[in-house]
């Protein structure tokens, strides 16, 4: 292997420890506790693995932590007064509506409802809109895309003035990611299904981000020597040497990757960490607007 591990666990942790000192202080000082209210429509299992997870994160780090469900079949307007009431409650400081919601529902709609102070994921439109533009700056970073380039930058990866490659233009992941490279000065290119030779475009990049959802689809072969490798996937895979008969891999083919690329990033143990570290800052984040 040639290639430096970037070791997200252990990056998440630090940052989850920094959180929790200051909460700690926030506390002692009698100011109000950091509270992140999380909204669940339906039950598709990964996302209640997902709200469950950062409701436990919220209570190790000393946080609070609100967990509102709503059945499949809420109805537009119930969600939107849940998100109103979360608003206006001044014990809450931050709101995360965990996506994807049930078809029927407006998503737009209800993420452009989130107060702006509030908005914890940061993908409400006033919130994207800073972060596409010179000279503005985004109350709150999306959390996947803010633990990508918190890797980058603890890893001693420049990225001002790099070919940086973006494998996927959703709205959680690979679109505010290239944004935020183009705001770090990057040269930013975004792959998507129609892109004409991905495997060529991947080959220029000096950093790739891959989030596009596909089982190790970039091979070692794509990458050039000594590129930092950023692989956002979670891809399940049948392995019968599990006793789940699954395992976790990624959008890069890491055994390949790893001898080519000059950092690279784990599937388990890499991104997937620093989401909710990073939703932990941006909750202590809204506490600390809030004081104000
Ligand atoms: N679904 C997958 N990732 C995320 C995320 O970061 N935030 C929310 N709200 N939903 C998600």
């Amino acid at each position: 292997m040639t290639a430096q591990l970037i070791d997200g666990k252990l990056i998440a942790q630090q940052v989850r420890d920094e959180v929790a000192a200051i909460v700690a202080k926030r506390t002692a000082a009698g100011k109000m506790k950091p509270t992140l209210a999380t909204v669940l429509v339906g039950d598709r299992p990964d996302s209640a693995a997902y709200v469950a997870s950062k409701g436990k994160a919220c209570q190790e780090l000393g946080m609070g932590s609100i967990s509102e469900h709503l059945p499949a079949d809420a109805a537009q307007e119930q969600v939107e007064s849940l998100v109103r009431r979360l608003n206006a409650d001044p014990t809450v400081s931050g709101i995360l509506v965990q996506l994807p919601m049930p078809s029927h529902i407006d998503e737009e709609r209800v993420l452009s409802l989130i107060n702006i102070e509030k908005d914890v994921d940061g993908f409400s439109p006033l919130n994207i809109g800073r972060l596409a533009q010179k000279g503005r700056e985004p109350l709150f970073v999306p959390c996947t895309p803010y633990g990508c380039i918190y890797l980058l930058e603890k890893s001693g990866v420049k990225i001002e003035g790099a070919n940086a490659v973006v494998l996927g233009r959703s709205n959680i992941v690979g679109m505010p990611a290239a944004l935020l490279l183009i705001g770090k000065n990057a040269t930013v290119t975004v792959c998507h299904s129609r892109t004409k030779d991905i495997a060529g475009v991947v080959r220029q990049a000096d950093i790739l981000i891959a989030a596009i959802g596909k089982t190790e689809m970039v091979r070692g072969d794509w990458i050039k020597p000594g590129a930092a490798v950023i692989d956002v996937g979670i891809n399940s895979v049948p392995d019968v040497t599990k006793k789940s008969g699954h395992r976790l891999v990624g959008d890069v083919n890491f055994n390949e990757a790893k001898e080519v690329a000059g950092f690279i990033t784990p599937v388990p143990g890499g991104v997937g960490p620093m989401t909710i570290a990073m939703l932990m800052k941006n909750t202590l984040h809204a506490a600390e607007i809030q004081d104000r």
